[in-house]
C-alpha cells in the first residue's frame, strides 16, 4: 500500500470517509437499513451469489473501502489467483488492513478508480459497490473497460434512481435534502460527498447506455428492491467485455 496521497479532486469524498472509516460497518449498516431496509451483510451475499466461477480470476474491487467484499470473495473462494482492493481513501484502507490476517494475499491501492494504475486486460473480473455515484461514471466505465480482461465480467452494486428522481426540480430538491441530512447527522464533508453524488446516480436504463457506449456488452441490470418505497431500487449491473 503506498503512502501517496491520491488524486485531490475528490477531497470531499476522502475526508468524508476518512471521518467515518472507524465505524463504517456499524454505519453502512444502519444507512442501508434505513434507506433500503436491506443489511449490510444481505448486500455482500447478493453480490456473493453473483460471483460465480472465480476460481483462478484476477479480481479488482473498486472503491474497496475497508475491504469487505474482497474479505468475503476470498473466504468463499480462496482459489481465486489474484485479489486486488482499491480504494482513493487511505484511512479506509488502512483501518481494513487491520482486520486482515497476517500474510492475507489481498493487494491494497491507494489510488482512485478515475485513473486505475493497471495496465490494460489486468483483471478478469471488477466489482464495485456503493462507490459509483460518487465518481464521474463515464471516466469510471471507461476505465473498468481498459483494465478488464477480454471476456472478463464487471459487477456493480449501488444506489439507484427512477424516472422521478431524474426531474431536475426532484433532484435539486433531493440534494438540497441529502446536503440537510448528513450535515445534522454528520458533518460538511460527508454533507457535501453525498449532495455531489446526486448527478451520478442513474436509472437502470441510462446505465445500459453508458455501458454499451464504453464497450460492454451482455449487460444484464437487476432491481434489488428496497424495501423503503420513499427509495427506489438498488441496482446490481453485470456486464461483459467480449474477446476480440
Ligand atoms: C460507501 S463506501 C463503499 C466501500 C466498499 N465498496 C463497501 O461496499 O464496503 C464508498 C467508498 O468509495 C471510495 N471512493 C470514492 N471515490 C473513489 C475513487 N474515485 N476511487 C477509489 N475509491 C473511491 C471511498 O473512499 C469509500 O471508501
Amino acid at each position: 500500500m503506498t503512502d501517496d496521497v491520491p488524486v485531490k479532486e475528490q477531497q470531499h469524498v476522502i475526508d468524508a470517509f476518512t471521518d467515518l472509516a472507524p465505524e463504517y460497518e456499524k454505519k453502512m449498516d444502519s444507512e442501508l437499513n434505513l434507506f433500503w431496509g436491506w443489511s449490510y451483510a444481505e448486500l455482500l451475499d447478493t453480490l456473493l451469489a453473483n460471483c460465480n466461477d472465480v476460481q483462478e480470476k484476477r479480481i479488482l474491487d473498486l472503491a474497496t473501502g475497508k475491504m469487505m467484499i474482497p474479505r468475503a470473495i476470498l473466504s468463499a473462494n480462496p482459489l481465486v489467483k489474484q485479489m486486488v482492493g482499491l480504494d482513493i481513501t487511505y484511512r479506509m484502507l488502512e483501518l481494513g488492513k487491520k482486520s486482515l490476517g497476517k500474510g492475507s494475499p489481498i493487494e491494497m491501492l491507494c489510488a482512485s478508480a478515475l485513473e486505475i494504475p493497471f495496465r490494460s486486460s489486468s483483471f478478469d473480473l471488477i466489482t464495485c459497490a456503493l462507490a459509483t455515484h460518487h465518481m464521474d461514471v463515464k471516466k469510471l466505465l471507461c476505465e473498468m473497460f481498459r483494465v478488464t480482461d477480454f471476456n472478463g465480467q464487471v459487477m456493480v452494486v449501488d444506489v439507484g434512481a427512477s424516472k422521478t428522481w431524474m426531474n431536475p426540480l426532484v433532484r435539486s430538491i433531493i440534494r438540497v435534502l441529502a446536503f440537510l441530512y448528513f450535515l445534522f447527522r454528520e458533518n460538511s464533508s460527508r454533507a457535501w460527498a453525498e449532495a455531489e453524488a446526486l448527478p451520478n446516480i442513474r436509472t437502470a436504463e441510462k446505465w445500459e447506455e453508458e455501458l454499451e457506449e464504453a464497450g460492454f456488452s451482455e449487460i444484464k441490470i437487476q432491481k434489488l428492491q428496497s424495501r423503503r418505497p420513499w427509495i427506489p431500487d438498488p441496482i446490481l449491473i453485470q456486464a461483459k467485455r467480449k474477446g476480440d
